[in-house]
């Protein structure tokens, strides 16, 4: 059993990324299957009609573009999709492909109906991208030998293989990479029934005891991603194992939220800041978001990937053509007076 001292109690326990010992602990309760994967039940028949009629047809699947914010299921549905197709499936980045070299050994690696994955598609560099353009298209590579007078270009075919793209932001993708993906799918934040699912499922997975109540709890306080369901589970478990011999009971979730600084509707410190250094410094908006970023010294990217869009989710942030406000829900959920002006009158 671990002492108390020595739990690990981070502070951005809501933090919608995974740093990489907690990758490790996700692959764990990855679902492997359409049918194990929890809610998006539009996606989820989509892909599986789409994936037959492929099966059928004995060809690979057109290319997929998912897209979402931070732990909504991205890598998880990619997975998915290449095992249900049976596909051998390969893992590469934006960020990760740095030459076009790189790109080009992959593409003519891959076998027929083979699927590449490319995570955080919106950061691949632009040469890269032209490269991708014929291989999705006619797969084919363009490659240009010898230089000068005497370059010329040579065309070499491809496999039919199919690529997933991910991405957070797909406003940065260029239109024509977006067009060259014949489907593409928008993860949304889960309803609670499936947060309080994915929570009972890793539960079991993880072999830990815990309430219905207790799931209802942690469920509402997940921010509506199964990501960080998950943490929580591991948070509180770690919690019950020193004080309650394994157990989470409501109570428990209670304390250990407390500990943890997540409030009842899942917001932590990071997001009261924002929400306080707006009403504060700046009247409570509009103001721009770099601003932000500088008077909470929170990196712009954080802020707008992770805590923006569940603030906007829960209405206690608006965005205008001038920057960002907070609204009225946000004075009172921070217990303030909430202003004249803010109010309309
Ligand atoms: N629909 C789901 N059902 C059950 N578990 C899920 C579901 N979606 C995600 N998860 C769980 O949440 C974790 C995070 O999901 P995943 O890594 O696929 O997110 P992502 O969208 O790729 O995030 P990022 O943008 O950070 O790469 C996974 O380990 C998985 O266990
Ligand atoms: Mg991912």
């Amino acid at each position: 059993m671990i002492e108390r001292e020595e739990m690990e109690i981070p502070e951005r326990v809501v933090a919608a990324h995974a740093p990489s010992e907690e990758r490790e602990f996700e692959v764990g309760l990855r679902p492997q299957t359409l049918a194990d994967f929890v809610g998006q039940e539009d996606i989820k028949e989509n892909l599986s009609i789409f994936i037959e009629a492929a099966k059928k047809r004995g060809e690979p699947i057109e290319h997929v573009m998912l897209y979402g914010n931070p732990g909504l299921g991205k890598t998880t549905l990619a997975n998915i999709i290449a095992n249900e197709m049976g596909s051998q499936l390969r893992v590469t980045s934006g960020p990760a492909l740095e030459r076009v070299g790189d790109l080009a050994a992959i593409l003519s690696n891959m076998g027929r109906g083979d699927v590449l994955f490319i995570d955080e598609i919106h950061r691949m560099n632009k040469t890269i991208e032209e490269v991708l353009y014929p291989a999705m298209e006619d797969y084919a590579l363009d490659i240009i030998v010898g230089k000068g007078p005497t370059a010329r270009t040579l065309r070499l075919n491809l496999e039919r293989f199919t690529i997933i793209g991910a991405t957070t932001r797909l406003s940065l993708l260029s239109s024509p990479l977006r067009d060259r993906f014949g489907v593409t799918h928008h993860l949304n934040f889960y309803e609670q029934a499936d947060i309080e699912k994915i929570i009972s499922r890793s539960a079991k997975l993880l072999n830990v005891d815990v309430d219905e109540p207790a799931i209802q709890l942690l469920a509402s306080r997940s921010r509506r991603t199964p990501r960080i369901a998950n943490r929580l589970l591991r948070r509180v478990r770690d919690f019950a194992d020193v004080r309650a011999q394994g157990k989470i009971s409501l109570q428990i979730c209670k304390d250990a939220m407390c500990l943890l600084n997540v409030d009842h509707l899942g917001l932590d410190q990071t997001d009261r800041r924002i929400l306080q250094t707006i009403i504060e410094k700046f009247g409570g908006g509009p103001v721009g978001l770099s601003t932000i970023a500088a008077a909470t010294q929170e990196e712009v990217e954080t802020i707008e990937d992770v805590h923006e869009p569940f603030l906007i989710q829960v209405g206690f942030l608006t965005r205008t053509p001038r920057g960002r406000m907070v609204t009225e829900h946000a004075y009172k959920h921070l217990n303030l007076d909430v202003p004249k002006q803010t109010l309309g009158l």
